[in-house]
Protein backbone atom coordinates (compact mmCIF):
# COMPACT_ATOMS: atom_id res chain seq x y z
CA UNK A 1 0.00 0.00 0.00
CA UNK A 2 1.43 3.59 -0.85
CA UNK A 3 1.62 5.61 2.74
CA UNK A 4 -0.71 8.21 2.74
CA UNK A 5 -0.03 11.10 -0.18
CA UNK A 6 -2.66 14.43 -1.42
CA UNK A 7 -4.76 12.30 -4.21
CA UNK A 8 -4.79 14.76 -7.26
CA UNK A 9 -8.26 14.94 -7.43
CA UNK A 10 -11.32 17.31 -7.10
CA UNK A 11 -12.12 18.36 -3.35
CA UNK A 12 -15.65 19.96 -2.02
CA UNK A 13 -14.05 22.88 -0.69
CA UNK A 14 -17.62 25.13 0.29
CA UNK A 15 -20.18 26.76 -1.17
CA UNK A 16 -21.17 29.07 -3.44
CA UNK A 17 -21.96 31.73 -0.74
CA UNK A 18 -18.59 30.89 0.85
CA UNK A 19 -16.89 32.79 -1.97
CA UNK A 20 -17.64 36.61 -2.55
CA UNK A 21 -16.44 39.41 -5.06
CA UNK A 22 -13.60 40.70 -4.09
CA UNK A 23 -12.59 39.08 -1.12
CA UNK A 24 -9.97 36.46 -0.64
CA UNK A 25 -10.44 32.99 0.87
CA UNK A 26 -7.45 30.47 2.04
CA UNK A 27 -8.13 26.93 2.02
CA UNK A 28 -5.75 24.12 2.62
CA UNK A 29 -5.47 20.66 1.00
CA UNK A 30 -3.48 18.29 3.42
CA UNK A 31 -0.21 20.32 3.40
CA UNK A 32 -1.02 22.84 0.18
CA UNK A 33 -2.47 26.32 0.39
CA UNK A 34 -5.08 27.67 -1.81
CA UNK A 35 -6.77 31.07 -2.36
CA UNK A 36 -9.93 31.24 -3.66
CA UNK A 37 -12.17 34.53 -5.24
CA UNK A 38 -14.73 35.27 -7.01
CA UNK A 39 -14.13 37.62 -10.19
CA UNK A 40 -16.96 40.18 -11.29
CA UNK A 41 -17.70 38.12 -13.67
CA UNK A 42 -19.03 35.47 -11.44
CA UNK A 43 -16.24 33.02 -11.63
CA UNK A 44 -14.51 31.12 -9.35
CA UNK A 45 -10.60 31.49 -9.35
CA UNK A 46 -8.36 29.09 -7.60
CA UNK A 47 -4.28 30.28 -7.25
CA UNK A 48 -1.63 28.89 -5.32
CA UNK A 49 -0.81 30.55 -1.79
CA UNK A 50 2.26 31.29 -2.37
CA UNK A 51 3.93 34.21 -4.74
CA UNK A 52 6.33 33.01 -7.60
CA UNK A 53 8.46 36.16 -6.40
CA UNK A 54 9.79 35.64 -3.24
CA UNK A 55 7.03 32.54 -1.53
CA UNK A 56 4.90 35.33 0.03
CA UNK A 57 1.63 34.56 1.59
CA UNK A 58 -0.93 35.41 -1.11
CA UNK A 59 -3.82 35.53 1.40
CA UNK A 60 -2.89 38.65 2.86
CA UNK A 61 -2.97 40.06 -0.54
CA UNK A 62 -6.06 42.09 -2.21
CA UNK A 63 -8.22 41.96 -5.01
CA UNK A 64 -8.16 45.13 -7.52
CA UNK A 65 -10.05 44.94 -10.72
CA UNK A 66 -10.12 41.09 -10.54
CA UNK A 67 -6.69 40.88 -9.85
CA UNK A 68 -4.26 39.76 -6.97
CA UNK A 69 -1.92 41.93 -5.74
CA UNK A 70 0.73 40.51 -3.58
CA UNK A 71 0.97 42.12 0.15
CA UNK A 72 4.94 42.24 -0.34
CA UNK A 73 6.45 43.85 -3.53
CA UNK A 74 2.36 44.50 -4.74
CA UNK A 75 3.07 42.31 -8.21
CA UNK A 76 -0.36 41.88 -9.38
CA UNK A 77 -1.80 38.29 -11.50
CA UNK A 78 -4.38 38.10 -13.14
CA UNK A 79 -6.99 34.71 -13.22
CA UNK A 80 -4.78 32.94 -15.11
CA UNK A 81 -1.64 33.57 -13.25
CA UNK A 82 0.22 35.25 -15.39
CA UNK A 83 2.04 38.41 -13.96
CA UNK A 84 0.70 41.63 -15.05
CA UNK A 85 2.25 44.58 -13.05
CA UNK A 86 5.46 45.18 -11.21
CA UNK A 87 5.69 48.25 -9.08
CA UNK A 88 9.20 48.59 -9.43
CA UNK A 89 9.34 48.40 -12.71
CA UNK A 90 5.83 49.99 -14.15
CA UNK A 91 7.42 49.81 -17.75
CA UNK A 92 7.24 46.38 -17.51
CA UNK A 93 4.76 43.99 -19.46
CA UNK A 94 4.81 42.13 -16.27
CA UNK A 95 7.17 38.51 -15.99
CA UNK A 96 7.73 35.85 -16.84
CA UNK A 97 7.04 33.81 -13.13
CA UNK A 98 3.63 32.65 -12.62
CA UNK A 99 1.11 32.04 -10.11
CA UNK A 100 0.03 28.47 -10.47
CA UNK A 101 -4.00 27.96 -10.77
CA UNK A 102 -6.26 25.49 -10.03
CA UNK A 103 -9.02 24.27 -11.80
CA UNK A 104 -12.57 24.95 -9.96
CA UNK A 105 -16.03 23.30 -10.86
CA UNK A 106 -19.63 25.01 -9.37
CA UNK A 107 -22.76 23.93 -9.59
CA UNK A 108 -25.75 24.04 -7.80
CA UNK A 109 -24.61 26.14 -5.18
CA UNK A 110 -21.55 24.26 -4.15
CA UNK A 111 -17.45 24.90 -4.96
CA UNK A 112 -15.19 22.19 -5.59
CA UNK A 113 -11.59 22.24 -6.63
CA UNK A 114 -9.18 20.10 -8.51
CA UNK A 115 -5.52 20.06 -6.83
CA UNK A 116 -3.86 19.05 -10.09
CA UNK A 117 -3.67 21.55 -13.03
CA UNK A 118 -4.61 19.46 -15.60
CA UNK A 119 -7.20 17.57 -14.13
CA UNK A 120 -7.15 13.16 -14.64
CA UNK A 121 -10.52 13.27 -15.02
CA UNK A 122 -13.42 15.32 -15.25
CA UNK A 123 -15.52 16.20 -12.12
CA UNK A 124 -18.17 12.94 -11.41
CA UNK A 125 -21.66 13.08 -11.31
CA UNK A 126 -24.76 11.13 -10.64
CA UNK A 127 -25.51 10.21 -14.14
CA UNK A 128 -29.39 10.38 -13.37
CA UNK A 129 -29.15 13.62 -11.84
CA UNK A 130 -27.32 15.32 -15.29
CA UNK A 131 -29.17 18.10 -16.45
CA UNK A 132 -32.07 18.41 -13.54
CA UNK A 133 -32.23 21.43 -11.27
CA UNK A 134 -30.67 20.42 -8.16
CA UNK A 135 -30.45 22.15 -4.95
CA UNK A 136 -27.25 20.87 -2.23
CA UNK A 137 -27.60 21.05 1.47
CA UNK A 138 -25.44 23.07 3.98
CA UNK A 139 -22.00 20.59 3.23
CA UNK A 140 -21.12 18.81 6.79
CA UNK A 141 -17.65 18.15 7.84
CA UNK A 142 -16.48 14.39 9.94
CA UNK A 143 -12.98 14.28 11.38
CA UNK A 144 -11.92 10.44 10.95
CA UNK A 145 -8.31 9.02 13.14
CA UNK A 146 -8.05 6.83 9.93
CA UNK A 147 -6.36 7.31 6.44
CA UNK A 148 -8.57 8.81 3.66
CA UNK A 149 -8.47 5.23 1.65
CA UNK A 150 -9.62 3.45 4.91
CA UNK A 151 -13.13 5.85 5.59
CA UNK A 152 -13.28 5.50 1.19
CA UNK A 153 -12.67 1.62 1.82
CA UNK A 154 -15.56 1.52 3.86
CA UNK A 155 -18.57 0.04 1.06
CA UNK A 156 -16.22 -2.64 -0.08
CA UNK A 157 -15.68 -3.87 3.45
CA UNK A 158 -18.56 -5.89 2.90
CA UNK A 159 -18.98 -8.28 5.90
CA UNK A 160 -19.31 -4.64 8.20
CA UNK A 161 -22.46 -3.95 6.86
CA UNK A 162 -24.09 -6.52 9.21
CA UNK A 163 -22.72 -5.68 12.32
CA UNK A 164 -22.31 -1.82 12.48
CA UNK A 165 -25.16 -1.09 9.90
CA UNK A 166 -27.78 -3.84 10.70
CA UNK A 167 -28.02 -4.68 6.92
CA UNK A 168 -28.25 -8.18 5.59
CA UNK A 169 -27.13 -8.85 2.34
CA UNK A 170 -29.94 -10.24 -0.27
CA UNK A 171 -26.81 -11.17 -2.83
CA UNK A 172 -23.51 -10.45 -4.00
CA UNK A 173 -22.67 -7.14 -4.40
CA UNK A 174 -21.83 -6.05 -7.89
CA UNK A 175 -18.46 -4.44 -8.54
CA UNK A 176 -17.28 -2.63 -11.79
CA UNK A 177 -14.43 -0.35 -12.95
CA UNK A 178 -15.56 3.27 -14.54
CA UNK A 179 -13.14 4.31 -16.52
CA UNK A 180 -9.04 4.35 -15.31
CA UNK A 181 -10.82 6.67 -12.09
CA UNK A 182 -13.66 4.70 -10.53
CA UNK A 183 -14.88 2.06 -8.76
CA UNK A 184 -18.28 0.88 -8.34
CA UNK A 185 -20.12 -1.25 -5.90
CA UNK A 186 -23.91 -1.98 -5.50
CA UNK A 187 -24.76 -3.13 -2.28
CA UNK A 188 -28.69 -5.43 -2.14
CA UNK A 189 -29.75 -5.39 1.43
CA UNK A 190 -32.87 -5.74 3.74
CA UNK A 191 -32.50 -3.52 6.97
CA UNK A 192 -32.34 -5.39 10.26
CA UNK A 193 -34.87 -4.47 12.88
CA UNK A 194 -33.55 -2.28 15.32
CA UNK A 195 -33.76 0.78 17.69
CA UNK A 196 -32.04 3.19 14.78
CA UNK A 197 -34.47 6.06 14.23
CA UNK A 198 -33.71 6.62 10.34
CA UNK A 199 -34.23 3.26 9.72
CA UNK A 200 -37.52 2.87 11.32
CA UNK A 201 -38.75 5.70 9.23
CA UNK A 202 -37.31 4.43 6.08
CA UNK A 203 -38.45 1.01 7.03
CA UNK A 204 -42.10 2.47 7.90
CA UNK A 205 -42.26 4.60 4.71
CA UNK A 206 -40.40 2.84 2.51
CA UNK A 207 -39.62 -0.87 2.72
CA UNK A 208 -36.94 -2.68 4.22
CA UNK A 209 -35.44 -3.34 1.39
CA UNK A 210 -32.90 -1.41 -0.52
CA UNK A 211 -29.97 -0.84 -2.74
CA UNK A 212 -26.70 1.32 -2.09
CA UNK A 213 -24.89 2.56 -5.26
CA UNK A 214 -20.99 3.52 -4.64
CA UNK A 215 -18.61 4.86 -6.52
CA UNK A 216 -15.49 6.04 -5.90
CA UNK A 217 -13.29 8.57 -8.27
CA UNK A 218 -9.55 9.06 -7.61
CA UNK A 219 -9.68 7.33 -4.45
CA UNK A 220 -11.57 10.24 -2.30
CA UNK A 221 -14.39 11.25 -4.27
CA UNK A 222 -16.99 9.29 -3.43
CA UNK A 223 -20.64 9.41 -5.56
CA UNK A 224 -23.38 7.26 -3.31
CA UNK A 225 -26.71 6.82 -3.84
CA UNK A 226 -28.63 5.16 -1.70
CA UNK A 227 -32.47 3.94 -2.49
CA UNK A 228 -35.39 2.22 -0.63
CA UNK A 229 -38.42 1.88 -2.59
CA UNK A 230 -40.16 5.68 -3.84
CA UNK A 231 -36.59 7.24 -2.05
CA UNK A 232 -33.41 7.91 -2.98
CA UNK A 233 -30.66 9.81 -1.08
CA UNK A 234 -28.02 10.86 -3.37
CA UNK A 235 -24.87 12.24 -1.40
CA UNK A 236 -21.44 13.36 -1.81
CA UNK A 237 -18.88 12.37 -0.09
CA UNK A 238 -14.91 14.07 -0.42
CA UNK A 239 -12.46 12.54 1.64
CA UNK A 240 -9.18 14.45 2.51
CA UNK A 241 -6.10 13.73 3.89
CA UNK A 242 -4.96 15.34 7.34
CA UNK A 243 -1.16 15.33 9.28
CA UNK A 244 -0.80 12.13 11.18
CA UNK A 245 -2.81 9.33 8.79
CA UNK A 246 -6.64 11.19 9.73
CA UNK A 247 -8.81 12.50 7.29
CA UNK A 248 -11.79 14.88 7.45
CA UNK A 249 -15.32 13.90 4.48
CA UNK A 250 -16.66 16.79 3.27
CA UNK A 251 -20.31 15.42 2.62
CA UNK A 252 -23.11 17.20 0.96
CA UNK A 253 -26.95 15.85 -0.10
CA UNK A 254 -28.71 17.08 -3.06
CA UNK A 255 -32.04 16.82 -4.74
CA UNK A 256 -33.42 17.14 -7.59
CA UNK A 257 -36.27 20.03 -7.74
CA UNK A 258 -36.71 19.76 -11.64
CA UNK A 259 -40.23 21.54 -12.18
CA UNK A 260 -41.32 21.39 -8.83
CA UNK A 261 -43.26 24.69 -7.12
CA UNK A 262 -41.64 26.81 -4.88
CA UNK A 263 -43.79 25.51 -2.41
CA UNK A 264 -42.53 22.02 -3.42
CA UNK A 265 -39.13 23.02 -3.18
CA UNK A 266 -39.15 24.48 0.18
CA UNK A 267 -40.20 21.33 1.51
CA UNK A 268 -37.49 19.83 -0.18
CA UNK A 269 -35.19 21.93 0.97
CA UNK A 270 -36.70 21.43 4.67
CA UNK A 271 -36.58 17.26 3.66
CA UNK A 272 -33.17 17.96 2.75
CA UNK A 273 -32.04 19.58 6.37
CA UNK A 274 -33.60 16.35 7.76
CA UNK A 275 -31.80 13.89 5.64
CA UNK A 276 -28.69 15.97 6.57
CA UNK A 277 -28.93 15.61 10.11
CA UNK A 278 -29.36 11.91 9.70
CA UNK A 279 -26.48 11.42 7.58
CA UNK A 280 -24.25 13.35 9.74
CA UNK A 281 -25.33 11.10 12.86
CA UNK A 282 -24.57 7.98 10.74
CA UNK A 283 -21.20 9.41 9.57
CA UNK A 284 -20.48 10.42 13.23
CA UNK A 285 -21.30 6.88 14.51
CA UNK A 286 -18.56 5.32 12.09
CA UNK A 287 -16.35 7.46 12.87
CA UNK A 288 -16.17 6.05 15.87
CA UNK A 289 -16.32 2.72 14.45
CA UNK A 290 -12.99 3.15 12.36
CA UNK A 291 -11.10 5.04 15.09
CA UNK A 292 -7.34 4.03 14.21
CA UNK A 293 -8.46 1.44 11.85
CA UNK A 294 -5.77 0.83 9.85
CA UNK A 295 -6.09 -1.70 6.25
CA UNK A 296 -3.49 -3.48 4.52
CA UNK A 297 -3.18 -6.45 2.57
CA UNK A 298 -1.18 -8.33 5.00
CA UNK A 299 -3.88 -8.02 7.63
CA UNK A 300 -7.02 -9.07 5.67
CA UNK A 301 -8.45 -12.57 5.55
CA UNK A 302 -9.91 -14.47 2.82
CA UNK A 303 -13.42 -13.39 3.17
CA UNK A 304 -12.13 -9.68 2.70
CA UNK A 305 -11.40 -10.39 -1.07
CA UNK A 306 -13.75 -7.61 -1.83
CA UNK A 307 -11.50 -5.27 0.00
CA UNK A 308 -8.47 -6.12 -0.96
CA UNK A 309 -9.14 -5.68 -4.29
CA UNK A 310 -10.50 -2.02 -3.71
CA UNK A 311 -6.77 -1.64 -1.78
CA UNK A 312 -5.58 -2.89 -5.38
CA UNK A 313 -7.70 0.29 -7.15
CA UNK A 314 -6.39 2.55 -4.40
CA UNK A 315 -3.00 1.68 -5.41
CA UNK A 316 -3.53 1.52 -9.15
CA UNK A 317 -5.01 4.81 -8.70
CA UNK A 318 -2.45 6.69 -6.96
CA UNK A 319 0.10 4.88 -9.28
CA UNK A 320 -1.44 6.91 -12.19
CA UNK A 321 -2.45 9.96 -10.85
CA UNK A 322 0.41 10.27 -8.71
CA UNK A 323 -0.01 12.86 -5.44
CA UNK A 324 0.33 16.45 -5.58
CA UNK A 325 3.49 18.13 -6.33
S1 LIG B 1 6.89 38.20 -2.85
FE1 LIG B 1 5.12 38.65 -3.96
S2 LIG B 1 5.63 40.38 -5.08
FE2 LIG B 1 7.43 39.91 -4.04
FE1 LIG C 1 -20.01 1.67 6.91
Amino acid sequence: MLTPVTPRSWYLIGKSKDFKVGKIKQITIHNHEFIITRQTTGTVVAWSNRCPHMGADLSRGKIHNDELVCPFHAWRFNDKGECTHIPADPESLGCNRKLKTYPIYEMFGLVFLNNSRKPNFDLPFFDDLKEKMLIAGKPFKIQQDAAWYVVSANAFDVSHFIHVHNRIPLKDPEIEEIGDYGKRIKHYYRIKPSNVIADKILGTLFGREGTLEYTVYGSNYILAKSSFGRFTNHMIIVLQPEADGKSTSTIALVTDVTGNSFATKLAKRILLSFQSFFTKRFFEAEAKEILGVKVNHNSLHSSDSVLKDYLDYVDRVLGLQGSHA
